[in-house]
């Protein structure tokens, strides 16, 4: 059984289908890619995994069980946690407090005015710690760069204990310094046992630690294999990656 298996699902804007029939899973234990150029519908593929959008018709099994009438923090409660493509602090609050309030006992109104103490604040202060950033935790979020923001965002979603992360585009405009860190900590999430599931637009990641690799374009998947063999692939060259 797959971990996380999306079957003929489609999402239309209007007259755009911006998700049209796509089926693929993600075997757990696996970093896996979804890849293709810009409006490929990644990014709304991942919001109706996590119960931001409604399909229009599918299916999405997570764990054995149907997920794709639940809303965003009952998946998160079930095991799935997502980051965006722009990252979306809350400006005001310090870093440690933005990561607390991705918990799923908490939210940001369990958050006001009640002190974060205890195995809570361990939780998230190891977690910073492990991205890299502990010594930032009392800051207001708006402070950090924007490859610090992507490192906050993987911590925060690291609280709710996932069994998989879907990061949408964790690599994009980072400097190469952080690259480096992002990858290397992505690397160790899966080895501590999360699956993770990743939009990535930097080819470099992808084909380095990445496998398997779903490649979409214009709403449907047209490819998925290993890093070689859709590099290999003439539809996916024609697409995607013989651009630009
Ligand atoms: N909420 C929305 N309302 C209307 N159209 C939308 C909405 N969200 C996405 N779209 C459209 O759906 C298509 C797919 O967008 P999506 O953001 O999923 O692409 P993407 O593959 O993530 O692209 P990128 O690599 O640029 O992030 C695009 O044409 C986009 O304009
Ligand atoms: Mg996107």
């Amino acid at each position: 059984m797959s971990l996380l298996e999306v079957r003929n699902v489609s999402k239309s804007f209007d007259s755009l289908k911006a998700v049209d029939d796509c089926s693929f899973s993600v075997e757990e234990g696996t970093i896996t890619a979804l890849i293709g150029p810009n409006g490929a519908g990644k990014t709304t593929m991942f919001n109706i995994i996590n119960g931001l959008h409604r399909a229009d018709r599918g299916e999405i099994r997570f764990n054995g069980k149907n997920i794709e009438k639940l809303q965003p923090h009952q998946i998160t409660r079930v095991g799935l946690s997502r980051t965006f493509q722009l990252s979306r602090q809350l400006s005001d609050l310090t870093v440690l407090e933005n990561i607390v309030v991705q918990s799923p006992v908490r939210g940001v109104g369990g958050l006001i005015r009640s002190a974060i103490l205890g195995p809570e604040r361990e939780k998230a202060m190891a977690l910073l710690e492990f991205v890299g950033i502990a010594t930032l935790a009392n800051l207001p979020a708006a402070r950090l760069s924007y490859g610090q923001k992507k490192l906050m965002d993987i911590a925060a979603g690291m609280m709710a204990d996932p069994k998989i992360l879907l990061l949408d585009e964790p690599a994009g405009g980072i400097n190469p310094a952080l690259l480096d860190v992002i990858i290397d900590r992505i690397e160790k999430l899966r080895a501590q046992g999360v699956t993770i599931f990743i939009v990535e637009h930097n080819m470099d990641v992808v084909m380095s630690i990445c496998d398997p690799v779903i490649v979409m374009a214009y709403g449907k998947v047209l490819a998925s294999g290993s890093p070689a063999e859709v590099q290999k692939n003439d539809e996916v060259l024609d697409a995607y990656l013989g651009v630009g």
